[in-house]
């Protein structure tokens, strides 16, 4: 059996090469883990569109895999902070939890947004704009959809430093630097927080989505306060850890594509380009993963109930029978049905907010810098490791290069 090289820094830097070859050689492809299980890479779109339509043999909640006699595995406080939601639930929780959010997490909060977006892009580019350069990351693509996000919820500005730096450590990859206890504090001290801000909203309701989910109610069926817990987390780590890498693999896309740069330049088009961004270099490497029922043959391959099934989205998106010139950055693509959200009932709830956030960041970004260059050559960019996301570590800019 094949092995590819899914994670040296080597394959970091340009993972297209080898999700080409995997695509044509071995499309679910089987690869063993040192633990000795094995994890199922689906690398073109028509199989992993396949995998994500189908919610009875992959499932999110590994529970769903053991024998009726089986113990559930024990779980610990920063497992329940992380894993009692929507994205780790199969139906009927995952249609329940799914529906309070919705309810909460409407199209007109999403486009209420557009001021704000605009203004906090606006005030961190000023505060680029005199040093000449930045590190886009750090100084723009992360602060901005972390301040929307929570806005959006209704985190106090004097809170956010403390509460991003409690989400970061108790899920960002960077946090395994923490040790156990250290990380149970943070997350006991998370917790805490949260069941007070609840219950202040549930006395005082705001405008803002963390009272609008403590009041939802669906079916007659509240949020415990677990779930609650658990599913502002979840908005808080997905704040942090995509439409940053959709702002920064964004950017850096169009710095190395300046003919394409010249075509939005005199054309407009940015809603049309962000599409294209995603499918070209989107923010999200593989989709999380999906565990197989039970023993089971797909597409000729024999599966093993708790397999692990994970789509890889990215090189979907590159797969030549569904997109015209797939290597090509092209920001008048129109035939553009990728997979950078996802797909089926776990398609991303922040679908509309990531787009209005890339379109109004890029475009102003481009705008007031026409001269933004890379500090750095392009070779010399360096990417965060792991499967789950595809980011820069930083991206480094002069910001008026002649
Ligand atoms: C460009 C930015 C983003 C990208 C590329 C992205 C991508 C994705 C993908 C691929 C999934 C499905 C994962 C799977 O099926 O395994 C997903 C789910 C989800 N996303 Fe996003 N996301 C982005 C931004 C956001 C934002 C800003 C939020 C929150 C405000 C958000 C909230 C969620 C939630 C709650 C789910 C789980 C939905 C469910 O299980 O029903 N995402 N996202």
């Amino acid at each position: 059996m094949k092995e590819y090289d899914l994670f040296s820094p080597n394959f970091k830097a340009n993972p297209f090469p080898t999700f080409a070859q995997m695509r044509q050689e071995e499309p679910i492809y089987a690869h063993r883990s040192p633990g000795g299980g094995t994890i199922w890479y689906i690398t073109r779109l028509a199989e992993g569109t396949a995998v994500l339509k189908d919610n009875d043999h992959f499932v999110k909640d590994i529970r769903h895999t053991l024998p009726p006699d089986a113990k559930p595995p024990r779980k610990t406080a920063v497992h329940h902070l992380i894993n009692e939601n929507m994205l780790f639930a199969d139906p009927p929780d995952h249609t329940r939890l799914r529906a309070l959010v919705n309810q909460a997490f409407t199209p007109r909060r999403v486009e209420q947004l557009a001021p704000r977006i605009q203004h906090i892009t606006d005030e961190l580019l000023d505060g680029i704009a005199a040093a000449g350069q930045a590190d886009l990351i750090a100084d723009f693509a992360l602060p901005m959809p972390v301040r929307i996000i929570a806005e959006l919820l209704g985190i106090p500005p004097a809170d956010q430093a403390q509460v991003a730096d409690w989400s970061q450590a108790i899920i960002s990859p960077g946090s395994r630097d923490l040790n156990y206890s250290a990380r149970k504090r943070k997350v006991r001290a998370f917790v805490a927080y949260l069941q007070a801000m609840f219950a202040l909203r549930q006395q005082k309701p705001q405008d803002d989505l963390i009272s609008a989910l403590v009041q939802a109610e669906e079916a007659g069926e509240r949020l415990n306060e677990a779930e609650l817990s658990s599913m502002v987390a979840l908005l808080l780590v997905t704040g942090h850890e995509t439409t940053v890498n959709l702002l920064g693999n964004g950017a850096l896309a169009l710095l190395n594509h300046p003919e394409q740069l010249g075509i939005l330049r005199e054309n407009g088009g940015w809603e049309t380009a962000v599409e294209e961004l995603l499918r070209f270099d989107g923010p999200v490497e593989t989709s999380t993963t999906r565990w197989v029922r039970e023993d089971f043959v797909f597409e000729g391959h024999p599966m093993r109930r708790g397999d692990v099934v994970r789509v890889v989205l990215a090189s979907a998106n590159r797969d030549a029978c569904h997109f015209a010139q797939p290597d090509t950055l092209d920001v008048t693509r129109r035939d553009n049905r990728h997979l950078a959200f996802g797909l089926g009932i776990h398609y991303c709830l922040g679908a509309p907010l990531a787009r209005l956030e890339g379109q109004i960041g890029l475009q102003t970004l481009f705008e007031r810098f026409p001269n933004l260059r890379l500090a750095v050559p392009a070779g010399q960019l360096e990417w965060r490791s792991g499967v789950l996301f595809r980011g820069l570590k930083t991206l480094p800019v002069y910001t008026n290069a002649e």
